[in-house]
């Protein structure tokens, strides 16, 4: 979307302060100038916060480079984009828990947006790759310098085994419309005894489909879990979207098809053919 003109002006000001995730404009606007600034900022996945001590459109993720390559551009992704929903802080510290990194594990982000989940993983000594659709979000997720590794492409036309060595851990919220397609293929790019962790729309605690009611089964069967996220989780997104967490641990002879799956399949179709 291209920034209108009169809120290019404002956010270029040299006295509008973007710092961190906050975006504070200290000074008057004429109202209908204020309106059409909240609303590009809001459709950016920012939230007005007023407390006297905040009085800033606060955002999920860090906008403070973001906004600077979006303002060069003179364009800006809304949140409506390919599904852009930045995971809340919070729900990213519980995602990166649960995921158990350790210090040297390597960790695929392939939906990774604006890079909410890459700092954190990072800080904890992770090795992230990351994959993103969005040109804007993957530029933005390379200046951040938290990944190893920053894809520009469509995750769900990669091929796993172009990737030598499956993830110790997949970390993940990806679009809702079709979250299960990402997270089964996610899973081809995870070890045996990997963890996949990813938030997901809530249908998939309940969608009655095949596919979906498979999955359940599986996740089941290796003891994993999913958890009903509470509503307003992703509230500070400017969203009610409803959540879920899902927590999918693999082992060697699970019911999984991972990455040592996949690797497996040409030796055992071999042993196939010198067996007939
Ligand atoms: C719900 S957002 C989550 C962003 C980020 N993971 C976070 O936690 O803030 C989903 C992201 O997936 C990206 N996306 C959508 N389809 C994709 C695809 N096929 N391959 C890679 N990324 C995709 C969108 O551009 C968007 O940035």
């Amino acid at each position: 979307m291209i920034f209108p003109t009169d809120v290019l002006t404002v956010l270029t000001d040299q006295r509008t302060e973007i710092q961190h995730d906050q975006v504070r404009i200290p000074f008057e606007l004429d109202r209908p100038v204020y309106e059409q600034v909240d609303k590009v900022l809001k459709e950016m996945g920012g939230r007005w916060d007023g407390r006297k001590k905040v009085r800033a459109h606060v955002f999920a993720y860090r906008i403070e480079e973001f906004m600077r390559q979006c303002l060069a551009a003179g364009e800006y992704p809304s949140r409506y984009d390919q599904g852009w929903y930045a995971t809340p802080p919070a729900l990213v510290t519980q995602i990166v828990d649960q995921a158990g990194i350790r210090a040297g594990d390597t960790v695929l982000e392939p939906s990774a947006g604006a890079g909410a989940m890459t700092a954190d993983i990072a800080s904890r000594g992770g090795v992230v790759d990351a994959v993103e659709l969005d040109e804007r979000r993957a530029e933005i997720l390379r200046a951040q310098g938290d990944c190893r590794k920053v894809q520009n492409t469509d995750f769900l036309a990669l091929d796993p085994l172009d990737t030598e060595e499956g993830y110790d851990r997949i970390v993940m919220n990806p679009p809702f419309n079709n979250g299960l397609d990402h997270i089964l293929h996610a899973v081809g790019f995870m070890k045996d005894d990997g963890v996949l962790v990813a938030v997901m729309s809530q249908g998939l605690m309940w969608w009655s489909d095949r596919k979906t009611t498979d999955f359940r089964e599986v996740v089941e069967e290796v003891g994993g879990e999913i958890e009903r996220l509470p509503e307003d989780s992703f509230a500070v997104s400017g969203t009610n979207v409803r959540t879920c967490l899902l927590f999918l641990p693999g082992y060697a002879g699970s019911r999984l098809r991972t990455h040592d799956w996949l690797l497996r399949q040409p030796r055992q179709l071999d042993l196939f053919d010198v067996a007939a």
